[in-house]
């Protein structure tokens, strides 16, 4: 067996024929934290959005201790000028075609605007720079109505009104955490750095040290392959078409934890499901809609939790001071010049809502309970709770999921699954009129992607696909994902090292 090979940190030999020898005693599983429900966790994550943006409107219509608007919140066009004229929230949000700015330094200004504190004043100055249409779109919400399959979840389920992205710059940093704690100093994109794999430790590699099992389901490209460790061939059968998420929620097969990732390319045969503007949110509500029902009639719903959040909040505005004090850095890495972050502010909050019988209809998550008295949830509360649930024998990832807010609690006050849930959710109504906009050129996010499939399938990149609309790139990166994890099974068969990564280019 290729154990050691595989295991991050040399450990002497004697304690791995222990730890075989025991684990042949005792079946892992047997030993997990067994007091508690869950079994089974599901997480997806979608894209830009703040939580005023999607749910800031539920305050006033649902449950007033939701942190949410009351239609009083504004900000100058000029945080300098107190005289300026404001642009204040509305409930009027429809479909949004421009991409607010959502860069580190962006992000600096509209929470910070001109003070030292956070004060969330300078989205609407922020917004001006790139146009006066995106400086009304970033101050607008949706009406609950807008988005049902949300607002049925946070009625009958968990929100939570104070969870932040993890620190205040773009998706792939804010993505690295969710399932490492750390994004090892990235604060933008670093398209080479992407390509080659970031080299974290994950939870992933956690659960698999404790012989527990994980799926990753998606469609057009896994981002989760952005951690190098994934790609190794021992866990090349991890990942799966989404539909195959729905065999396995129907035929109880769900592991212990399933990534959901959403659709990232907008084809007109089958549209961007990710929430990104200029993609439909309506889009996005439908996958969340299939994925809770899908859930919903598995035999293993009553031993599942599923957790719906954003990676960061895509320069909507939202009201809640970002933390800034006690927040410590990951791994001590501080991010490139010129900014030379040092991961001690967190991002913008973003919408989060947890799913599972054992929730108590109606719940709102605020702060919590520790570990430090300034702890608070973000991305790194995932692999947090996650360890904290199955008792895994790993360390924290990093300081910063030591550090962070659990939610395990949310689970634990039923003595019994509810049977009240709802079996099916509201249908969605499209937001956008036109089609999908499949000849455009890519996001700076596609691009990304393309990048990622074109390293695994050993083609050059840089010369090939600089000129790419999103319907060439989809074609482009189903073909060299599937190049990649057909060379990664053959491999396997002939006997290659299961910590070894496939290497396309030779
Ligand atoms: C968690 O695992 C440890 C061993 O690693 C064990 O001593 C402890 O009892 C377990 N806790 C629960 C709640 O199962
Ligand atoms: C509206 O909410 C803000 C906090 O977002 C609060 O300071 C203000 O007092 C509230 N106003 C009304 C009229 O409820
Ligand atoms: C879930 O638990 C409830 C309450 O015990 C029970 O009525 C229901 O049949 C269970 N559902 C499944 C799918 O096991
Ligand atoms: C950032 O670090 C570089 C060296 O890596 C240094 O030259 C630069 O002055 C630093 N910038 C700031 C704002 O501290
Ligand atoms: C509002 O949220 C609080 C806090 O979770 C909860 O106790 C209360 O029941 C909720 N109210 C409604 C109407 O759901």
């Amino acid at each position: 067996m290729a154990i050691s090979k595989a295991r991050p940190s040399p450990l002497p030999l004697l304690s791995f024929q222990l730890l075989l020898t025991l684990s042949l005693l005792h079946p892992l599983h047997c030993c997990h934290a067994s007091q508690q429900p869950i079994q089974h966790i599901a997480v997806l994550v979608l894209e830009n959005r703040s939580f005023d943006h999607m749910l800031g409107w539920m305050k006033e219509a649902f449950n007033a201790s939701i942190d949410g608007l009351n239609g009083t919140e504004c900000n100058h066009r000029s945080t300098k000028d107190p005289n300026s004229p404001t642009i204040c929230v509305s409930d009027d949000a429809t479909y949004v075609d421009p991409d607010p700015d959502h860069s580190l330094q962006g992000i600096k200004e509209q929470v910070f605007g001109s003070d030292a504190t956070p004060t969330m004043s300078g989205f609407v100055e922020q917004a001006l720079t790139i146009s006066e249409d995106v400086a009304n779109i970033v101050m607008k919400g949706f009406k609950p109505d807008r988005v049902p399959v949300f607002t049925t979840l946070v009625q009958e389920f968990a929100v939570f009104d104070r969870w932040f992205s993890a620190l205040p710059g773009p998706t792939q940093p804010n993505r690295l955490f969710v399932y490492s704690a750390t994004s090892h100093g990235a604060t933008s994109t670093d398209k080479k750095h992407l390509a080659l794999g970031y080299p974290q430790k994950t939870i992933f590699d956690c659960l698999d040290d404790d012989g527990l099992d994980f799926n990753i389901y998606f469609s057009s490209a896994p981002t989760t392959l952005f951690y190098r460790n994934l790609r190794k061939l021992k866990y090349v059968r991890k990942f799966h078409t989404f539909g195959t998420f729905m065999d396995h929620a129907r035929d109880g097969r769900l592991a212990t934890l399933s990534v959901l990732e959403p659709r990232y390319f907008d084809i007109a045969s089958d549209p961007a499901n990710d929430d990104h503007p200029s993609h439909d949110v309506a889009n996005g509500q439908k996958l969340v809609k299939e994925v809770y029902e899908a859930l919903r009639a598995s035999p293993q719903w009553n031993e599942s939790l599923l957790l719906i959040t954003y990676d960061e909040h895509g320069g909507f505005y939202d009201h809640v001071p970002t933390p800034n004090v006690g927040i410590p850095s990951p791994d001590g890495i501080v991010g490139p010049a010129p900014y030379n972050f040092t991961f001690d502010r967190l991002g913008v909050r973003v919408p989060t809502i947890a799913v599972s019988p054992w929730i108590k209809k109606g719940t709102v998550v605020t702060r919590p309970n520790g570990p430090t008295p300034n702890s608070e949830f973000e991305h790194s509360s995932i692999p947090a709770t996650i360890k904290k649930i199955y008792n895994l024998t790993s360390d924290f990832l990093t300081q910063r999921d030591a550090w962070a807010g659990t939610f395990e609690g949310i689970v634990g006050e039923l003595t019994s699954p509810r049977t009240d849930c709802p079996e099916v959710l509201p249908d969605v109504t499209p937001l956008r009129m036109t089609g999908a906009k499949e000849d455009s050129p890519l996001s700076e996010f596609q691009s990304e992607i393309v990048q990622l499939a074109a390293a695994l399938s050993g083609d050059d990149y840089s010369s090939s696909s600089s000129f790419m609309t999103v319907k060439e790139a989809d074609g482009f990166v189903n073909d060299a994902m599937s190049k990649f994890f057909q060379a990664s099974k053959e491999a396997l068969y002939l006997g290659a090292d299961e910590s070894e990564i496939v290497d396309m280019r030779y």
